[in-house]
């Protein structure tokens, strides 16, 4: 048999304490499928404590920087986190030598992807990062390689498991957000400081690497326009329901005649549509292509077996000898990401109003839409409850045929200025086309 490949595993945490166990309990179906065995022959972390892994004759290496330099290693697993620092100096110091990485950091590959694939291409090292996005479900290679026939139109998905988590306790007990955000740190799906999840960062992170690997443009985070959840309200949720929609936080990387649009934002979903299928921390990524039309995977996002399966799977990979370009195609053939700006963005739109209770106000907003030439598809009056009737003001829902983004915030702008509604309008898209 081939040698053992050598891997050095940086990051001992949630993901790396979990390859290693796979590693060990399917040493035999690794064998099998790669024809030879893998060790963990060296490993970084920030302390040397026990971890409750066997990690046998593995060397302690205190700088991952120094794991990453090792000649005693074929492979660096890169599993520590974070854009910059030791995880990307550590990285790029390996594929500079032509020792292939494999990575579970969005963080990293959203701002440095095509500097890490380009220096991987020109050193002829491997970068793998499956488990960046979606945790367990196989989107990088489905994107990459095993939709490397089609012209892709578009990738929505629920890329976060704790907004996903947060949206679905919500909506099945009708509890508000803060209470939702809370139940999620205590269960550990949210960190203490959530504004990375539900700010919306963290999907626009790893949208921005589907986005690349779908339309063949380098990573742009900064194209990626951003919107998070925290304004969401159980009204919204139940007008969504009676409306036959659920409300999900989704990144979608689409085609449109402006050129390729990448936003993150609370979203009406159809319930009918898988995507809308998917409740609690699950992920779910749709994709659509000229030849395939519309395919949707659904799986656990994040967890330690989840994400160490992904990464093993880009280390049998490696063990294959298989070589695939970091982005599915030469680094050089990357162009620059298109920024198009929300404003353009056309599509329906559900809106909720604390309309002042006096005769004429629905009219002035009927009219302020009608100058922006949006037709509405259904108005609902929501009865009021006892403090809002007292404060003088009706909720009213919207629904808006296809009109843009400028039209609709042009006429909720005028709408406020002539005084007919209290408070900001909640606003949130709808997508017709989600699957
Ligand atoms: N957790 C998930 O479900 C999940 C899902 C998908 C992707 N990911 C990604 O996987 C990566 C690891 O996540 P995780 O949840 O396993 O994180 P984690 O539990 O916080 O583990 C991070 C590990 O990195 C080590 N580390 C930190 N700074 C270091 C340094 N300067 N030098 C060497 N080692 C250092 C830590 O050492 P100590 O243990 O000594 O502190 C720890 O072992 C991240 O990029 C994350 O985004 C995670």
């Amino acid at each position: 048999m081939t040698k053992p490949l050598r891997l050095g595993v940086a990051g001992l945490g949630v993901v790396g304490t979990s390859l290693v166990r796979l590693l060990q309990r399917q040493r035999e179906g690794f064998v099998a499928r790669a024809g030879r065995e893998f060790a963990v022959l060296a490993y970084s972390a920030r302390r040397k404590d026990d971890r409750g892994v066997d990690l046998g004759d593995a060397v302690y290496f205190a700088s991952a920087a120094d794991l990453a330099a090792s000649a005693e290693i074929d492979v660096f697993v890169e599993l520590i986190g974070g854009a910059d620092g030791v995880a990307f100096e550590a990285a790029k110091a390996a594929l500079a030598r032509g020792v292939p990485v494999v990575s579970a950091n969005k963080a990293m590959l959203a701002a440095h992807g095509f500097e890490l694939a380009a220096l991987a291409e020109r050193s002829g090292a491997q970068l793998q990062f499956e488990a960046a996005v979606g945790g367990g479900i196989p989107v990088i290679k489905t994107l990459r390689e095993s939709l490397a026939g089609n012209a892709i139109q578009r990738v929505s998905g629920i890329l976060n498991g704790t907004c996903n988590y947060i949206l679905s306790r919500m909506e099945s007990e009708n509890l508000p957000f803060e209470v939702c955000l809370r139940e999620a740190q205590r269960l550990g799906y949210a960190e203490a400081d959530p504004t990375f999840d539900v700010g919306g960062f963290d999907t626009a992170h790893k949208l921005a690497i589907l986005a690349s690997l779908a339309f063949g443009a380098k990573i742009d985070a900064g194209a990626v326009s951003v919107e998070g959840i925290e304004t969401i309200t159980l009204a919204d949720l139940s007008a969504a329901d009676e409306l036959g929609f659920r409300v999900k936080l989704l990144g979608v990387a689409e085609r449109t005649p402006h050129g390729v649009e990448q936003r993150v934002h609370p979203t009406m979903v159809a319930k009918s549509a898988p995507l809308a299928q998917a409740m609690g921390v699950l992920n779910a990524v749709s994709i659509a292509g000229d030849a395939i039309g519309e395919l949707t995977l659904v799986g656990p996002g994040a967890g330690g077996d989840a994400t160490a399966s992904a990464v093993a799977a880009d280390i049998v990979d490696i063990a294959r000898g298989i070589r695939v370009p970091a982005f599915g195609r030469p680094a050089a053939s990357l162009v620059e990401a298109d920024r198009v700006p929300m404003q353009r963005h056309e599509g329906g739109y559900y809106v909720r109003l604390a309309v002042v209770d006096r005769p004429g106000a629905m009219g002035a907003i009927a009219a302020r839409m009608g100058e922006q030439l949006i037709s509405l598809e259904a108005i609902m009056q929501k009865r009021a409850t006892r403090e809002v009737a007292a404060a003088g003001v009706v909720p009213v829902v919207l629904m808006t045929h296809g009109t843009t983004e400028s039209s609709i915030r042009d006429a909720l702008k005028h709408t406020v200025e002539d005084g007919v509604v209290r408070e900001k309008p909640q606003v949130i898209r709808i997508e017709r086309e989600a699957v």
